[in-house]
């Protein structure tokens, strides 16, 4: 389905009992992915509720980035606003938000906001962190933006997905992701590399999140590590931390099975 809102048509996907009883989960993906990696969460939780999932901002099938309209520059706040205002187009009051890495990020500039947090009822964090990116990882964010300016998709693709999956997961998930970043526009990557860059550091609003939260992490995550989780689930209160064998940075596509039992546990 398509929503027209703040200049964009953004995709979802909108599965399960839409009655104003139930319960919402939304899911938001990580970079540089879609809905799609969502696929086995989305099967097994629009049993009981409704599971909406959308393409974030130039991702997927929402429409591409342009210059103007489109805000420049963006951040993680934009794709914040982007769903809120989806919410307010589906008439969602609240709803509990999986956030995968940057869908993390974009689920707890959410609750930071206050005049959006009403819409948080309880978080899950997977692959995700709360630090903001070191000299280092900025650095690297600026070489990949060249690589994509002057190389294209492919070669962005195969240094991604090495560090996306755990080794073991390479040959059944590999093709699947290369292709959600191979057709990713450019343009999309290199702004969202800078929104990355440039977003704030958020460890010390931790404290502060009065939602139940449950972080969930993959056991050989190189690009978010189980440490990452860790610093999470210690400074939320009361946060459950499940470490998932066996995956990579894509823990719900990875290891969907470990994954959905460890949300089915944390929702019911
Ligand atoms: C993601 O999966 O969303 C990215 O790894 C986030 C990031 O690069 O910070």
């Amino acid at each position: 389905m398509y929503a027209e809102i703040n200049g964009l048509r953004m995709f979802f996907e909108d599965r399960g009992s839409s009655g104003d009883s139930t319960d919402v989960i939304v899911f938001l993906h990580g970079f540089p992915l879609d809905h799609s990696i969502w696929r086995h969460q989305l099967d097994y939780f629009s049993t009981g509720y409704r599971c909406i999932a959308p393409d974030l901002r130039g991702f997927g099938a929402s429409s591409e980035l342009k210059k103007p309209p489109q805000p420049t520059p963006l951040t993680v706040d934009t794709f914040a606003a982007d769903i809120v205002a989806l919410l307010d187009h589906l008439k969602i009051k609240s709803a509990d938000f999986v956030g995968l890495s940057m869908g993390g990020y974009i689920a707890l500039a959410i609750w930071r906001r206050l005049a959006t947090r009403r819409r948080v009822r309880r978080l899950i964090f997977s692959n995700t962190r709360a630090a903001g990116d070191t000299a280092e990882t900025k650095a690297n964010r600026k070489r990949q933006a060249e690589l994509v300016k002057t190389k294209g998709m492919r070669p962005y693709a195969d240094e991604m997905l090495p560090r996306l999956l755990a080794p073991e997961n390479m040959e059944r998930c590999g093709n699947e992701v290369r292709h959600m970043i191979e057709r990713t526009h450019p343009d999309t990557i290199v702004a969202t590399l800078e929104a990355l860059a440039t977003r704030k550091d958020m460890t010390d609003w931790l404290r502060r999140v009065q939602a139940k939260t449950l972080v969930i992490a993959g056991e050989k995550d190189v690009i978010s590590p189980p440490s990452d989780s860790e610093v999470i689930a210690r400074e939320v209160d009361g946060a459950k931390l499940v470490v998932i064998p066996g995956a990579g940075h894509l823990t719900p596509l990875e290891q969907p099975n470990a994954f959905n039992e460890a949300m089915y546990a944390f929702l019911r």
